[in-house]
C-alpha cells in the first residue's frame, strides 16, 4: 500500500513539473507569437501563404484575442480567412453593438460573404434577425442588394421581409434602396403599415416626406383613405371618444381588458400606454400581424374529422391540446383527434378593425390607449 502511494506521488511530481514546464513554454510561445504579429503588421509585405509557420503563430495569437477589436484588426490586416467563422459568430452575438457590425465588415473584406449568407440560411429566427441587423449596419452595395432581394423574393416569409425593411433602414444606402423599391411599387402590400411604422422610428423627416405619399394605409369607415402615419401622429384625439370606440364599435373590449372591464382573449391593455409608443399603437391596430406579442401566437388545429380551430394555445399535454378561440371560448381537443397542430404567422387579432371607425375616431382610440399607464405614471 505504502509503496503504491509513493509511486503515485512520484508520478504526480513528474506530471506536475511537466505541466509547469509547458505553462512556461506556452507563455514563451505566446510572447513570441505576439512579437511575430507585431512585426507582420509593420511589414505587411510578407506572404503568409508561403510561410505556414508564421501563419500558425498568427492563428495562435488570434485565439488569445478572440471577441475583441484587436481580433478584427489583425484578421483584416493580415487577411486571415480562417477567422471568418469566428467573425460571423461574433457578428451574431454582438449584432447590436458597433463591434458586431465591424466584425461583419471584416467578413466581407476577407471574402467571407458566401459564408455569412449561408449562416443566415441555416440559422434560426434569432440568428437571422441578428444577421440582418449586421448586414443592414454594414450598408454597402452588396448588402443592400441582398436585403432588397430578401424583401421582394416570393419565397421569403413575412418575418424575413420585415427584417429586411429594418435592415435597409439601418444605413443611408439601404434607405435609398428601400425608397427605390417603394417608389417602383415593389413593396409587398402586406408590409405597407409595418414599413410606415418603421419609417417613423427611423426619425428622418426627409425619408418620411419622400415616402409618405407612397405608403398607403388601409381604409377607414365609408372607404375613406387614411392620411399618412406621420400626419396621424401629429393629430391629437379625444380620450373620451377613444374610450367609447374601444368599448363600442371598435370591438376591442371583446378581446382585451382594461382594468376589470372587457374580455380577456388578447393581452390586457391596462398599462399599454407605458409599453407602446403612439406609432406602435397605430401599427398594432392597422396591422396586428406586424408584431405578434410573445405568448399570444395563433395556433391552428385541424381535427381528424376535418374541423379547423384557430386560437391561442392555453396548454398542450400528451393527452390534450387546449385553445382559446377568438370569441373567448376555451376548447379542449384530445390529441388523438388532432391531425395537425401548427403555429401561424398571423395574429388572432383581425385586420380591418379601423373600418368600423373614422380617422378621427382612430386617432382618439390611440389617444385613449396612450393614457393607460400604471397609477402615478405621467
Ligand atoms: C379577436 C380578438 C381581438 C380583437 C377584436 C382585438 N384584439 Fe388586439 N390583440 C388580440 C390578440 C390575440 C393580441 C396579441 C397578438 C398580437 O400581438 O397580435 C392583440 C394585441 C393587441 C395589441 C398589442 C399589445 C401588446 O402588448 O403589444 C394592441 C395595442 C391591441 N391588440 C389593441 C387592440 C385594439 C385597440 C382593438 C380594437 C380596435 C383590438 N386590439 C381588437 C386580439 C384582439
Amino acid at each position: 500500500m505504502i509503496r503504491i502511494g509513493i509511486v503515485v506521488t512520484g508520478l504526480c511530481l513528474v506530471a506536475c513539473l511537466g505541466s509547469v514546464g509547458s505553462a512556461q513554454d506556452d507563455a514563451a510561445q505566446a510572447a513570441k507569437d505576439a512579437r511575430i504579429v507585431e512585426t507582420l503588421l509593420r511589414l505587411r509585405s510578407i506572404d503568409l501563404e508561403a510561410r505556414q509557420d508564421l501563419r500558425e503563430s498568427v492563428l495562435r495569437y488570434l485565439g488569445t484575442v478572440q471577441g475583441t477589436p484587436r481580433y478584427l484588426e489583425v484578421a483584416e490586416a493580415l487577411h486571415i480567412s480562417e477567422a471568418v467563422p469566428s467573425l460571423i459568430e461574433l457578428a451574431i452575438e454582438q449584432s447590436e453593438t458597433p463591434l458586431g457590425i465591424a466584425a461583419g465588415r471584416v467578413v466581407f473584406r476577407l471574402g467571407g460573404d458566401a459564408q455569412l449568407y449561408s449562416a443566415y440560411g441555416e440559422g434560426n429566427e434569432e440568428t437571422q434577425v441578428a444577421l440582418v441587423r449586421v448586414l443592414g449596419g454594414i450598408g454597402n452595395q452588396a448588402t443592400s442588394e441582398w436585403l432588397s432581394s430578401l424583401l421582394t423574393d416570393e419565397g421569403s416569409t413575412r418575418a424575413q421581409r420585415q427584417q429586411a425593411v429594418q435592415g435597409l433602414l439601418g444605413s443611408r444606402r439601404g434607405q435609398e434602396t428601400l425608397v427605390g423599391i417603394i417608389e417602383a411599387g415593389q413593396l409587398p402590400a402586406e408590409l405597407e403599415v409595418f414599413t410606415a411604422g418603421e419609417v417613423e422610428k427611423a426619425n428622418s423627416p426627409e425619408l418620411r416626406e419622400r415616402l409618405a405619399a407612397n405608403l398607403d394605409l388601409p381604409e377607414t369607415a365609408d372607404a375613406q383613405p387614411l392620411p399618412p402615419l406621420s400626419e396621424l401622429l401629429e393629430r391629437r384625439g379625444d380620450v373620451e371618444v377613444g374610450r367609447t370606440v374601444f368599448f363600442g364599435k371598435g370591438t376591442c373590449a371583446n378581446c382585451h381588458v382594461v382594468g376589470l372591464e372587457g374580455k380577456e382573449v388578447g393581452p390586457a391593455l391596462t398599462e399599454i400606454g407605458a409599453k407602446l409608443s403612439r406609432d406602435a399603437m397605430f401599427v398594432s391596430i392597422l396591422d396586428p400581424s406586424a408584431a405578434v406579442s410573445h405568448n399570444f401566437e395563433t395556433f391552428v388545429v385541424e381535427t381528424i374529422d376535418g374541423e379547423i380551430l384557430q386560437g391561442l394555445k392555453v396548454s398542450e399535454t400528451d393527452e390534450l391540446v387546449t385553445l382559446k378561440l377568438a370569441d373567448g371560448q376555451v376548447r379542449e381537443i384530445p390529441t388523438e383527434f388532432v391531425d395537425l397542430f401548427q403555429k401561424q404567422e398571423l395574429s388572432l387579432m383581425p385586420t380591418g378593425l379601423q373600418k368600423n371607425m373614422s380617422a378621427d375616431e382612430l386617432v382618439s382610440l390611440v389617444e385613449y390607449l396612450s393614457t393607460l399607464k400604471p397609477a402615478g405614471q405621467p
